[in-house]
């Protein structure tokens, strides 16, 4: 029997609840006690947690968010943080083992825990899909479908008036959420990160389905996009830092609807889409793969498996060393970009 201590960090994910519910079930069977820390890596600096029962986690299953909260604290960052304060948190609520669900900073926290021996069994989230280690992480699918969803409502209003629409996705520097909703939305132009673009380009799409009879357009970029080096000037949130030294991304869609318009002349308008991909409900693929991961975690822990992380493999869920998920980033793979590129313009 374990006291295992869940958290949730970094940004929030849709299937961070199913997680928690599915530890909580797997592990109350399996005969260990859980402790749900609030706002990630802060909750165990702060001694700030509550009991896990199957009672006080009934419900929430199709809820997004996480009921514990979410931080972006690095407890190596806090003053009087560090591993030792870490071990105090775990000891004030009598913790064993550590469960955080979290995307790289999390897990690069957790990883760094297991090589000074603390026991932890990490659970990779992130809309983003860019984690190494895994196939898919749960909330990306909900992600995509959110932002297809965008692309669908924005055809119909750009049909109505003519108009180019630029849609603006997040992903950071990987380009899966707005390669997957452009492909599933039939977007003319997709702008990733691991593409550099070329505005001209870009516009050249737009002519050419114009030429054709088109009289309108969608595009898609995501939010890491940039253009080829010395092509076009870009603003947005350049400059701001978060706690793990990300700097915050966002704005190319602004640049992009008045650089179409001058260039091309087509009325243009941009939706940046935000935090609306990260909120609501899961979709049932996303509850069943956060559901699997809860479940496996679980099991690591009777196993007495630490430093690892739960992963999808094919259909398969298994456990990798965290270390697998940590340095660069997973980005699109290019026979995935051709394949979208087949529709462009
Ligand atoms: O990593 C997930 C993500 O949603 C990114 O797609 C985005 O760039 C970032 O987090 C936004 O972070 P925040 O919630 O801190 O604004």
């Amino acid at each position: 029997m374990a006291r295992i201590g869940v958290l949730t960090g970094g940004g929030d994910c849709p299937g961070l609840n199913a997680v928690i519910r599915a530890v909580v079930r797997k592990g109350v069977a399996d005969g260990h006690e859980l402790v749900g820390y609030r706002y990630g890596w802060a909750g165990l600096l702060e001694r700030d947690a509550e009991p896990l029962t199957v009672e006080s986690t009934k419900g929430i299953l199709p809820r997004g968010g996480t009921i514990l909260g979410s931080s972006r604290t690095n407890p190596y960052k806090k003053d009087g943080g560090g591993t030792e304060a870490v071990r105090a948190g775990m000891a004030a609520f009598d913790v064993d083992v550590l469960v955080p669900i979290g995307g790289e900073d999390t897990l690069g926290v957790a990883a760094r825990l297991a090589a000074d021996g603390v026991p932890v069994v990490g659970v990779p989230k992130t809309i983003d899909n860019d984690l190494k280690g895994t196939d898919y992480t749960f909330g990306f699918q909900t992600a995509v479908q959110i932002a297809t969803d965008a692309v669908d409502r924005l055809h119909t209003t750009a049909e109505s008036h003519n108009r180019v629409m630029v849609l603006e996705v997040m992903g950071r520097h990987a380009g899966f959420i707005a390669a997957h909703a452009g492909m599933a939305g039939g977007g003319d132009v997709i702008l990733v990160p691991e593409r550099p673009f070329d505005i001209e380009v870009v516009c050249d799409h737009l002519r050419r389905r114009h030429a054709h009879g088109r009289t309108f357009s969608i595009v898609v970029v995501s939010e890491g996009a940039v253009p080829q080096e010395g092509t076009l000037t870009t603003s947005g949130e350049a400059g701001r830092l978060d706690a793990f030294g990300h700097e915050r991304l966002g704005g190319i869609a602004v640049t992009l609807e008045s650089e179409i318009e001058r260039r091309t002349g087509y009325e243009t308008r941009m939706t940046i889409l935000g935090h609306v991909q990260r909120g609501g409900t899961p979709t049932a693929f996303d509850r069943v793969l956060a559901t699997r991961f809860g479940v496996a975690a679980a099991e690591a822990v009777t196993a007495q498996q630490s430093g690892v992380m739960v992963a999808l493999r094919g259909t398969d869920i298994v456990t990798v060393p965290i270390s697998e998920a940590l340095g660069d980033p997973k980005t699109l793979d290019d026979k995935f970009f051709a394949d979208a590129e087949v529709f462009f313009g």
